[in-house]
């Protein structure tokens, strides 16, 4: 039985939901939700038709500012993001200071909350409309070099530096796989598979990482310093780390002779802990929307490079096997965007613990949209309660006594 006064703090009746399963943390205007309907809608439009018809700027813009750009707002939020894209100088040298073996979500972190060094007017939370809107125009033209550096110090390689006349996804491409006296040819397919990944990846409602960029910059911390928390929050195995997980158990498989059944068998097993990742989601009940969307552009990617690589074969052959099992499909246990976007990054030669910053890049203007949304509302700092189980009143006991 609950004890009501046990739950009851100082200012009332304390609810407990571990995970906040079913607790609102806020109102918001961003992104619709519906997982037994497979509905995604970002500001009101579905998922599916921003992927087939949007891009990943206007995108974000959209999240950001609450509607879709007119031809000239495009333009110029465009023109401004393709100008800030230099970073400082001196960000190098904290870069260079990063053992290459240092995982790349560290790295990025740590560069983008060091913007807060860099532009100390962000530490002010009476910023104006027009400076926020700058630190969010830095944000987005900074961290795609930011990631691709990361990159490149991991590798040990030189870094890049940005090509501002190629768009957003090309001159990320560029600045992560060309060597800097190297003329790069952006891949228009792989360059709109990308974009089309970042679109799906762009906001989430109240995930673990926006609610974490939410809660820090309720203290009023800076945008910056927020958003280095969010990426944080996704670095972890529970959230963005899935989709490296994926690729991790498609490699296992494949090292134990490549049996997919075998695997298949495992993860029915109620007494085999094995669980088939990228399938199955918490929300998605009937299927994954941005699922959808991607596997199609996986087709297009490995078809447009010809790659041959059993760790794919592997990947369709499961994917087969367990849309037709019955185990799979009474449960409605269906591939989620994890399994895809993996697949993807894997075909374009990026290691996988560049997946999570690839996830991201493409959350980003979630983030910076939802960051914004609760500086809007005024909303007061996050501040949850807690139920205390610990010891009554105690005595301090001298050391020499215990
Ligand atoms: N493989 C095998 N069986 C599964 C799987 C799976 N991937 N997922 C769920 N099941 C089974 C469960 O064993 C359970 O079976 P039962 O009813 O016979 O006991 C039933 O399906 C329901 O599963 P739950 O764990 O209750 O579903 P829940 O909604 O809690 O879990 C989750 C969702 C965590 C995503 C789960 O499906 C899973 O672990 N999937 C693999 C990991 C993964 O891909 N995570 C990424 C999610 S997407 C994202 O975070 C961006």
């Amino acid at each position: 039985a609950i004890d009501i006064a046990k739950l009851r703090g100082q200012s009332g009746l304390i609810t407990i939901d571990p995970g906040y399963k079913n607790t609102g943390s806020t109102k918001s205007a961003i992104t619709f939700l519906d997982g037994e309907e497979g509905i995604l809608r970002y500001r009101g439009y579905n998922i599916e038709d921003l992927a087939e018809n949007s891009n990943f700027l206007e995108v974000s813009y959209l999240l950001i500012n609450g509607e879709l750009p007119t031809t000239s707002q495009y333009k110029t939020f465009s023109h401004r993001i393709t100008k800030h894209t230099l970073v400082h100088e001196d960000i190098k040298k904290i870069l260079d200071g990063f053992p290459s073996v240092a995982h790349p979500m560290g790295v990025l972190s740590s560069l983008i909350c060091s913007l807060t060094a860099f532009y100390p007017n962000s530490l002010d939370p009476n910023n104006t409309d027009e400076e926020i809107q700058l630190s969010i125009v830095r944000l987005m033209a900074k961290m795609p070099t930011f990631a691709a550096w990361a990159y490149k110090n991991k590798m040990g390689h030189p870094v890049n530096y940005p090509d501002n006349n190629l768009d957003y996804c090309g001159n990320f491409m560029k600045m992560m796989f060309a060597l800097p006296s190297e003329k790069y040819e952006v891949d228009p397919v792989i360059s709109r598979a990308l974009d089309k990944l970042l679109i799906l990846h762009a906001d989430h409602e109240q995930n673990c990482s926006t609610s974490t960029v939410r809660i820090v910059g309720s203290s009023q911390a800076s945008i910056y310093a927020s958003i280095s928390a969010g990426i944080n929050a996704l670095w972890g195995p529970l959230h963005g780390g899935a989709n490296q997980s994926v690729i991790e158990m498609l490699e296992a498989i494949k090292n134990d002779g490549g049996d997919s059944k075998k695997y298949l068998e495992k993860a029915k097993d109620k007494n085999d802990p094995f669980r088939l990742m990228g399938f199955g989601h918490r929300v998605y009940k009937n299927f994954d929307p941005r699922a959808k969307i991607i596997k199609k552009a996986a087709d297009d990617v490995l078809d447009k490079l010809g790659i041959d690589d059993a760790v794919l074969d592997i990947a369709k052959e499961l994917e087969t096997a367990a849309l037709n099992d019955p185990y799979f499909v009474e449960r409605k246990l269906y591939p989620n965007v994890d399994f895809y976007s993996g697949i993807i990054y894997r075909a374009l030669g990026i290691p996988t613990d560049m997946f999570t910053v690839m996830f991201a890049l493409g959350r980003l203007p979630g983030w910076v949209a939802q960051w914004k949304e609760m500086r809007e509302n005024n909303e007061p700092i996050g501040r949850p309660r807690q139920v205390y189980v610990g010891s009554t009143e105690r005595a301090y006991v001298p050391m020499e006594n215990r």
